[in-house]
C-alpha cells in the first residue's frame, strides 16, 4: 500500500485544500511546564495505543497523564485527511532502513512508520479490520491470558462508531455486515467509502468463480474470504478518523490533566532500584535533556521498532549484549527486540487490453479525471477521492488451504525443519523455546482453515498486491549506537525460512488462477511482473526474492506478551517482567502477527488495557 503511495509524492505534495483547520492545541505543553510537573502516568509515544490510553486514563480529572511524542502535529493537510489525496511520506520516520536482507538478495528496505501525533493512524491506509478469532486466541496459549477474541470483542466495539453503508452502496458493492459485532458509540469512526470502481465487480466474480466465499462480516472473527474493506473514515465528511482526532482533539478541551509534549524523544526510563520512576527525554530541536517523574507508571507505546530501542537504552534486554554496549542492566530480559514480524508484500503488475475505465489507475493516467474527482469530493464528498488513493474496495484474505491444495505438505515441510537453524547461534534458550511454541501454532494454522495466511487485492488498475501474513521467519531490532536519536538496526529476517517463499509462490499461483477466470479474462490482462513468461516454481522463486518487500508497515511483536520462559517481555497485564511501574502497549506486545492489518486490534487492546490499569489503581471513571 505504502509503496504505491510513494509514487504519488510529486502529484500530491503541493496540494492545498482550504477549510481543514483542526487547530485546538490547548494542551500542547512546552518543556518548561513538563519539567515542573510530575504525572501519574507518562506515556512514551503518542500513536494509536498511547493516545487511546491517555484519553481513557484522563477521563478521571484526578489522574494526570503526559504523552511524549517524537513527531509533530499534522497541520490538517489533504494528504492526511482526504483518502484520495493519501500520501504518508511527510509524516513518516525519515531515512530509516533495514539491514541488508539475506533472503531478498541482500537489498535494504525503507521501514515505514508514523512519526507524528497519532502515530500510524495518521499515515496508514485506513484499512480497519479485526484479527481472526483463531489469531487472537493463539495469544492466550503463549501466555497472553485474557486477550482472546471473546475478551477483545467488547473492546473492539467500545473503540469504534460503525456506520452502516447506505442501501444503494450495500447493494451495488456487495457489502454485508452484522450489527451485533459492531460498536455505535466509540471514538473511531468506521465506515465504507460511498464509491467503488466498476471493475471491482469483475474481481468479485473471479473470486467466486474460484470458490472463494464471502463472509457476512469479516470483522466477526472470521476474517477469511472476499469482502469490502471497512475504513477508519468519518462518514460525515469522508475524512480520515485517527487517534489524534478520536483520542486527543475530541477531549483535550476539557482535560487540563492531559498533557502532550510533541517533537521530543524519550531516551530512557529512569529507575529507583527496580521501580520505574520517570523518564529522560530530549528535545529534537535543541538536544536539551530533562527528566520528568511518574508517580504511578511509565508506559512505552512507541511502536515495534522503538519500544525495544527504549527498553534497551533503559537497561532492559539481554545482559551480555547490554554490557557490550556499556549499558547498565536493570533486568536481563533476552526477548526484548527479538521476534520481529511483519506482513510481506508483492506487487503484481499488469497491462490490460480492455480494462474498464475509470479505474484506480485513471487518477494517475488522466489528469482531467483526477481534477474532476477532486472537485466532486470537495463539493459533495462523493467519488474516487473517498477511497484511499490507488485502492479499490474488495479484498481477499485466505487460509492456506483456500490458496493451495499443497497446504498440508507446506505445513509438513515447516514441521520437518530445525527451528534453531533460523535464529542466530547465540539465541537465548527461552527465546528459542518461544519460537518453537510459535512454530507449532503456525503449522496448525497452515492446515486448519481458521486464520488468514495470505491476502490478495486487485486495485482495478495495473496493480495487484499479494500479502504474506503468517511468516515462519523472524527478525530483530537491536541498537546500532546508544545515541537515542540514532536509528536502531532493523533486520526483518524475511524468507530466512524457505517455507515462507512456498507460501508466496502459492499465492502467486492462486492469483494467476483468479486472473484466468472469464470475468478477468474479458479485460485482457498480461502479467508484466513477475512476468507471464515465468512458469516454473524455480523461475518464480528466483524472481520473487528480488521483488518481495519485507514490510507492509505492520511491524510487531518485539516486546511480546508471552510467558517469560518463552522469551516474553510483558505479562498478561502488559507489565514488563522483573520491574514494577513499567508497561509496554501497542503493536509490539503481539506475540504472533495476526493475519489482518493491525490498527483495529491496537485500538481494541489499548481500550482493554486502560480498564485493566484503572482497575488496578481504583481510578473511577467520570464520563464513561
Ligand atoms: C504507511 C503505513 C500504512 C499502514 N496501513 C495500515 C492499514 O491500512 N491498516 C492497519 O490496520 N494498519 C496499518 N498500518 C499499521 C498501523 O498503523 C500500526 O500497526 C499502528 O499504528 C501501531 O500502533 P502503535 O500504537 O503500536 O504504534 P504507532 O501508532 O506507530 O505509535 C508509536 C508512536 O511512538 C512514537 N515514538 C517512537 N519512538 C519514540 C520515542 N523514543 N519517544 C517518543 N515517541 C516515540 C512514534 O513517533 C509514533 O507516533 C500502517 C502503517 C503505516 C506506517
Ligand atoms: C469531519 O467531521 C467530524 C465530525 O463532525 C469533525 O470532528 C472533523 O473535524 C471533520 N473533519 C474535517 C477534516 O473537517
Ligand atoms: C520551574 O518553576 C520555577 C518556579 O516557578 C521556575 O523558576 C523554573 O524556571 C521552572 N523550571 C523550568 C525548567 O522552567
Ligand atoms: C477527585 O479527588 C477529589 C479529592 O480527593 C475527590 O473529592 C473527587 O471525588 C475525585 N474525583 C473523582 C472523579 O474521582
Ligand atoms: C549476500 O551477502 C552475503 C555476505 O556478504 C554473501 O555471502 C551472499 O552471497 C550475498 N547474497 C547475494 C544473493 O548476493
Ligand atoms: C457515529 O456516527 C454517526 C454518523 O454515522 C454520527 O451521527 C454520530 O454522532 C457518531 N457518534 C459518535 C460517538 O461519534
Ligand atoms: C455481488 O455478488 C453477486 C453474487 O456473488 C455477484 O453476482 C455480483 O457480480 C456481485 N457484484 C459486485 C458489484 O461485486
Ligand atoms: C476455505 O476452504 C474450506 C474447506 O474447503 C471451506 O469450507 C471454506 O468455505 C473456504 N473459505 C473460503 C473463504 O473460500
Ligand atoms: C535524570 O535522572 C538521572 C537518574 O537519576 C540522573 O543521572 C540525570 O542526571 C538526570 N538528568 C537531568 C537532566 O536532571
Ligand atoms: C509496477 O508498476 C509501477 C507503476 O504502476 C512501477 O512503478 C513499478 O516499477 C512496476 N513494478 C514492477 C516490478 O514492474
Ligand atoms: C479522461 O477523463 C475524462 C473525464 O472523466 C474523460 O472525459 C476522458 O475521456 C478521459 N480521457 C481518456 C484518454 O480516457
Ligand atoms: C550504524 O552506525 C554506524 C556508525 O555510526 C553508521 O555508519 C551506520 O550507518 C549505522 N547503521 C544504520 C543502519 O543506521
Ligand atoms: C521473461 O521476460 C522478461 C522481459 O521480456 C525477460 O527479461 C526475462 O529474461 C524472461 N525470463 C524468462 C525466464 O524467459
Amino acid at each position: 500500500m505504502f509503496f504505491k503511495a510513494l509514487i504519488l509524492l510529486n502529484i500530491v505534495a503541493n496540494f492545498q485544500v482550504n477549510g481543514y483547520s483542526l487547530g485546538n492545541y490547548a494542551r500542547v505543553v512546552g518543556r518548561e511546564t513538563v519539567s515542573n510537573t510530575s504525572y501519574d502516568f507518562i506515556i512514551a509515544g503518542g500513536g494509536i495505543a498511547g493516545l487511546t490510553l491517555a484519553d481513557r486514563l484522563t477521563e478521571n480529572p484526578n489522574t494526570s497523564v503526559l504523552v511524549v511524542e517524537y513527531g509533530p502535529f499534522d497541520q490538517g493537510e489533504a494528504t492526511v485527511l482526504i483518502p484520495g489525496a493519501y500520501n504518508p511520506f511527510p509524516y513518516l520516520w525519515q531515512n530509516i532502513f533495514s539491514t541488508p536482507q539475506a533472503g531478498l538478495n541482500n537489498a535494504t528496505f525503507f521501514a515505514p512508520m508514523g512519526a507524528v501525533v497519532g502515530g500510524g493512524s495518521a499515515v496508514n491506509a485506513m484499512f480497519f479490520i479485526r484479527c481472526a478469532k483463531d489469531d487472537c486466541d493463539s495469544w492466550e496459549s503463549l501466555g497472553g491470558t485474557g486477550w482472546g477474541w471473546d475478551d477483545l470483542l467488547p473492546y473492539y466495539k467500545k473503540s469504534e462508531n460503525f456506520t452502516r453503508p447506505g442501501p444503494a452502496a450495500a447493494r451495488d458493492y456487495n457489502i454485508s455486515w452484522t450489527d451485533a459485532v459492531h460498536g455505535f458509540g466509540g471514538p473511531v469512526q468506521a465506515s465504507y467509502p460511498p464509491f467503488n470502481y466498476a471493475g471491482d465487480k469483475n474481481f468479485w466474480d473471479a473470486a467466486t468463480a474460484v470458490g472463494i466465499e464471502a463472509p457476512k462480516d469479516p470483522n466477526d472473527g472470521s476474517a477469511i474470504g472476499l469482502f469490502s474493506l471497512l475504513k477508519a473514515l468519518d462518514p460525515r465528511n469522508e475524512t480520515r478518523s485517527y487517534a489524534r482526532i478520536a483520542h486527543y482533539d475530541m477531549v483535550i478541551g476539557s482535560r487540563p490533566n492531559y498533557h502532550l509534549l510533541a517533537e521530543n524523544v524519550v531516551s530512557k526510563v529512569l529507575f529507583k532500584e527496580k521501580k520505574a520512576i520517570g523518564i529522560e527525554y530530549m528535545s529534537r530541536s535543541t538536544g536539551a535533556i530533562s527528566n520528568v517523574t511518574a508517580n504511578k507508571e511509565v508506559i512505552i507505546a512507541a511502536g515495534a521498532v522503538h519500544a525495544p530501542q527504549i527498553l534497551h537504552l533503559s537497561g532492559i534486554g539481554p545482559k551480555a549484549y547490554l554490557q557490550g554496549l556499556g549499558i547498565n542492566t536493570i533486568v536481563d530480559l533476552p526477548g526484548v527486540g527479538q521476534n520481529l514480524q511483519d506482513h510481506m508484500t508483492l506487487d503484481i503488475n499488469y497491462s490490460f487490453q480492455s480494462n474498464i475505465e475509470p479505474n484506480a489507475g485513471t487518477l494517475l493516467s488522466n489528469t482531467t479525471y483526477d481534477a474532476e474527482q477532486l472537485a466532486l469530493y470537495e463539493s459533495s464528498r462523493q467519488g474516487a477521492y473517498t477511497l484511499t488513493r490507488q485502492t479499490a474496495q474488495n479484498f481477499i484474505q485466505l487460509a492456506l488451504g483456500n490458496a493451495t491444495s499443497k497446504y498440508a505438505s507446506i505445513a509438513s515441510l515447516a514441521q520437518s525443519e530445525n527451528p534453531a537453524s533460523f535464529l542466530p547461534a547465540n539465541t537465548d534458550p527461552t527465546v528459542l523455546a518461544g519460537y518453537v511454541a510459535q512454530r507449532k501454532i503456525l503449522a496448525q494454522k497452515y492446515t486448519s482453515f481458521g486464520a488468514p495466511v495470505g491476502s490478495i487485492s486487485w486495485n482495478t488498475g495495473p496493480d495487484t498486491t499479494i500479502y504474506m501474513v503468517k511468516p515462519f521467519s523472524r527478525g530483530s531490532i537491536t541498537l546500532n549506537t546508544t545515541d537515542p536519536l540514532a536509528n536502531p538496526l532493523i533486520d526483518f529476517g524475511s524468507l530466512k525460512d524457505p517455507v515462507d517463499l512456498e507460501v508466496v509462490l502459492a499465492l502467486v499461483r492462486k492469483n494467476r488462477e483468479l486472473m484466468a477466470t472469464p470475468p478477468m479474462q474479458v479485460l485482457g490482462p498480461t502479467e508484466l511482473s513477475p512476468g507471464a513468461n515465468l512458469t516454473t516454481d524455480a523461475q518464480l522463486k528466483t524472481a520473487l526474492r528480488g521483488l518481495i518487500n519485507p514490510s507492509n508497515a505492520h511491524m510487531c511483536c518485539t516486546a511480546a506478551m508471552m510467558d517469560r520462559e518463552l522469551g516474553g517481555v510483558v505479562d498478561e497485564e502488559m507489565k514488563v517482567y522483573g520491574v514494577t511501574g513499567l508497561r509496554v502497549a501497542g503493536v509490539s506486545v503481539f506475540s504472533l502477527i495476526p493475519g489482518s492489518a493491525p490498527q483495529a486490534t491496537v485500538y481494541g487492546m489499548a481500550e482493554k488495557l486502560a480498564d485493566t490499569i484503572k482497575k488496578q489503581y481504583g481510578i473511577a471513571v467520570s464520563n464513561p
